[in-house]
């Protein structure tokens, strides 16, 4: 255990959708503070290379990959079971598991739209129902991935922005319904971040940009997980039910250097 309340050491966390991207950063980060990390994603064959790329290197915390379809509440709750099977208890969950896709509002089919909804706010409210009795009982902490569309207009976005706007609300709802477990909620809101399921810098590891490489208004997957790793240690100790928001610049601000 570390005497620094900025990180998360010495526990076991979930990761929703960690085979690349964001996920896969936050279960990076979280491996190396000792944080023993379920990660999953849709294929078996998309987490296991993570897990072994980290569990082959100098991080104290283990990985397990699972395949785990966040829609599927039978695959969840194997996930979850494993996992405090595994590790001896659940301490933190990252809904971090989304996709999207561009269509106009006319042109979008009803499979469309629940196929986006299903993943991004069902997947949400799967994971955290299945992970509730795990938390509670160590005082736990979620955090949950949505994105700054969920505030603002995301045209072309409907069913993305509607399923995130929806993400923000249940984190606040549940927040204030688990308090009294000691169980806190937030949810990190992301502006534009170079990863595989955003536009990535050339064949770069999206993990290996940093901050001088991109311009002010794109992210790198570090810069969210570092805020995932603050929100989940006792450095935050006091904050619950916020969303917040990680885009670099204000929205409209004019050529940021
Ligand atoms: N990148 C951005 O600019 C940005 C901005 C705001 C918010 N976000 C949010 O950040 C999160 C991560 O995005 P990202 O950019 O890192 O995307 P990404 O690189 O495409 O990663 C998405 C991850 O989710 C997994 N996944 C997708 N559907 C799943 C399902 N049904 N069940 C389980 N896993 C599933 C994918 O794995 P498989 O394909 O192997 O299943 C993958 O590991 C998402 O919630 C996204 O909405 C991203």
């Amino acid at each position: 255990m570390s005497d620094n309340k900025f990180t998360v050491d010495g526990s076991s966390a979930i990761v929703t959708g960690a085979s690349s991207g964001i996920g896969r950063r936050i279960a990076e980060g979280f491996a190396a503070q000792g944080v023993d990390t379920t990660i999953c994603s849709r294929e078996q064959d998309n987490v296991d290379p993570v897990a072994e790329e980290i569990n082959d290197g100098d991080a104290p915390g283990r990985v397990l990959p699972i395949e785990c379809d966040v829609r599927d509440r039978d695959s969840v709750e194997a996930m979850v079971e494993t996992t405090v099977e595994e590790f001896g208890g659940l301490d933190v969950l990252v809904n971090n598991a989304g996709a999207v896709f561009k269509c106009d509002f006319n042109d979008l089919s009803e499979n469309g739209w629940k196929t986006i909804v299903d993943i991004n706010l069902h997947g949400v409210f799967n994971c955290t129902h299945a992970a509730r009795e795990a938390l509670q009982d160590g005082g736990g902490s979620v955090v949950n991935i949505s994105s700054v569309r969920s505030q603002e207009a995301a045209p072309h976005e409907t069913h993305y922005g509607a399923a995130k706007a929806g993400v923000n609300n249940l984190t606040k709802s549940l927040a204030s319904e688990w308090a009294s477990d000691g169980v806190r909620v937030n949810c990190v809101a992301p502006g534009f971040i170079a990863t595989p399921g955003a536009v990535t810098a050339g064949d770069t590891d999206p993990a290996d940009i940093d901050r001088s490489e991109v311009d002010r208004k794109t992210g790198t997957t570090a810069e969210i997980a570092d805020v995932v790793e603050f929100l989940a240690s006792p450095a935050a100790s006091f904050i619950d039910g916020e969303i917040l928001t990680v885009r670099g610049v204000p929205p409209h601000s004019e050529d940021p250097k």
